[in-house]
């Protein structure tokens, strides 16, 4: 395991042993996934770039989502288009991924 992940999963504990009750683990879980996405995936879907489905475009996303989390998370981690394979990060795992796909789709919500 990376240096990085470990002080994220560490920070992402730390969070919750200060802040959580209940359905905060869910909010450790969003915190995770948003700074993951800044450091592998906001270059390309914080702008659209080549097509990117933007972070918070509902239009973007609109036809994705039918497709299910499940399979948003395989063609992440697989690859799909002009999307590289885990964003072009070789580290990342697919649960990481998964954290990522979360906050997409929960910035997606909030609008
Ligand atoms: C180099 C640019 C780039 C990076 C970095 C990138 N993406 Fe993408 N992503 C794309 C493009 C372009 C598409 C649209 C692909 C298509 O439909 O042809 C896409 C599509 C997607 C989709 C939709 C797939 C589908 O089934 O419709 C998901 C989910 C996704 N990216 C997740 C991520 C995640 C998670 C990361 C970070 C780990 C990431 N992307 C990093 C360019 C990128």
């Amino acid at each position: 395991m990376s240096k990085r992940i470990s002080v994220l999963i560490l920070a992402v504990m730390l969070l919750c042993l200060s802040a959580c009750s209940g359905s905060d683990k869910a909010a450790a879980q969003m915190l995770a996934g948003e700074q993951l996405a800044k450091k592998n995936c906001k270059a390309c879907h914080g702008q659209g770039i080549n097509g990117a489905p933007i972070i918070g475009n509902k239009k973007m996303w609109g036809p994705r989502i039918a497709k299910g989390r499940e399979a948003l998370v395989m063609n992440a981690f697989n690859g799909y288009g002009l999307m590289p394979a885990k964003g072009g990060n070789e580290n990342i795992t697919k649960e990481e991924i998964d954290l990522v796909v979360g906050y997409f789709l929960s910035e997606l919500e909030a609008q």
